[in-house]
């Protein structure tokens, strides 16, 4: 029997180039060697206020870009969170289990409350739903009895938390959960923005050259590539390059899948005009295709809300399952049999 393999993309902001590298581009590789649940995590979304009408385009959209990056529902179940009401279920048994210590001290946690406390205009107090989010993510994966999680480098410190949490749960009620291991892509793992690239990509930046959306036109694409911030070097230097230039390179070799030699043949000594515009050849080599194949999707949206029901109506029963063993474990009622 195959391992199971659990991700999440919340349906937020617009998907860039750091979600389809460091996620998508991975769950696709890995479909076919894992039994593989691929979830729009709109319950996740909603801990910074969204507006509804846009919310619900959004978990849409997000499935048409996991069908075009290759996702094939054949393979792989692709769930909306909020339809498979398990999640929330496990996530307020787990919640129950977790020093709240832990959750105070999540990256994410300081720097979303921070950016709300200082910046929303939408939202003038910070929901308990942003604490409990690492929470809810761990019970996204256990629920599942999930091995494997393919995310981008940012996860990371959710993805221990999700562990610890296992672990706690075991000790307090023994063993339960199938313990989680971590899936990094070599190349892509943090793609920077090209505007700042000291911090990672972010669907929420509000740069105009921060990121470049998986849904620009082909010219918006080349214009944010030649934006890109380098250095004060000419040419590539592998040995002295700075964050920037390091960027654009991790960018081109995720999209080809050349080895770091090849890498090095072809960019040593390359001026950065030549550089860019290289990379935004590869990069719009690989989205043009990929945009066909989404705007194809979406003209039939009956297709998509179909491959939603199937997937939840096929994960039902192994979340079901958990979520009975749980209680079993915490003396929660459960019928006689
Ligand atoms: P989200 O929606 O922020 O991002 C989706 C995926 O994209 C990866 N990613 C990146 N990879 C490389 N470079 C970047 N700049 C970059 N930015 C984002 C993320 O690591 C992620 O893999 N909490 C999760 C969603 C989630 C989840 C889960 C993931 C909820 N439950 C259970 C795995 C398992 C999130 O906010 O991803």
């Amino acid at each position: 029997m195959k391992s199971r393999l659990f991700s999440g993309v919340q349906p937020t902001g617009n998907l860039h180039i750091g979600n389809y590298l460091g996620a998508l581009k991975n769950f696709v590789r890995l479909q076919s060697s894992y039994e593989s649940i691929f979830c729009i995590v709109d319950l996740h979304a909603i801990t910074i206020y969204q507006e509804p009408v846009q919310l619900r385009a959004k978990n849409r959209e997000i499935a048409g870009l996991f069908l075009a990056a290759g996702i094939d529902p054949k393979l792989s179940s692709i769930i909306v969170q909020s339809q498979v009401a398990a999640h929330a279920e496990l996530a307020w048994m787990l919640t129950c289990v977790t020093p709240i210590g832990w959750l105070y001290r999540m990256t994410q946690f300081k720097a979303k409350s921070e950016t709300i406390r200082e910046k929303s205009d939408t939202q003038d107090s910070i929901g308990d739903g942003l604490l409990q989010y690492p929470v809810l993510m761990a019970a996204d994966i256990l629920l599942y009895q999930a091995k494997v999680v393919p995310v981008g480098d940012d996860q990371a410190q959710h993805r221990e938390l999700t562990r610890d949490i296992a672990q706690r749960f075991t000790s307090l009620y023994g063993e339960t959960f199938v313990m989680p291991e971590t899936s990094l892509p070599s190349v892509g793992a943090r793609i920077m923005g090209l505007d700042e690239p000291d911090k990672k990509m972010s669907k929420s930046a509000t740069g105009a050259g921060h990121a470049v959306a998986l849904l620009d036109e082909p010219s918006l694409i080349k214009k944010k590539i030649m934006r890109a911030t380098t250095d004060s070097n000419p040419a590539v230097d592998f040995d002295t390059m700075g964050p920037g230039v390091a960027n654009l390179l991790a960018i081109y070799q995720a999209f080809d899948e050349c080895s770091d030699d090849t890498m090095r043949e072809r960019f040593a000594g390359m001026r950065y005009g030549d550089l860019k515009k290289t990379v935004a050849e590869k990069t719009i080599e690989h989205i043009e295709p990929f945009q066909k194949r989404y705007r194809e999707m979406m003209a039939d949206p009956a297709y998509l809300d179909g491959i939603l029901k199937a997937g939840a109506e096929r994960v039902q029963p192994i979340a079901a399952a958990t979520v009975q063993l749980v209680k079993e474990r915490m003396g929660l009622y459960t019928a006689s049999r």
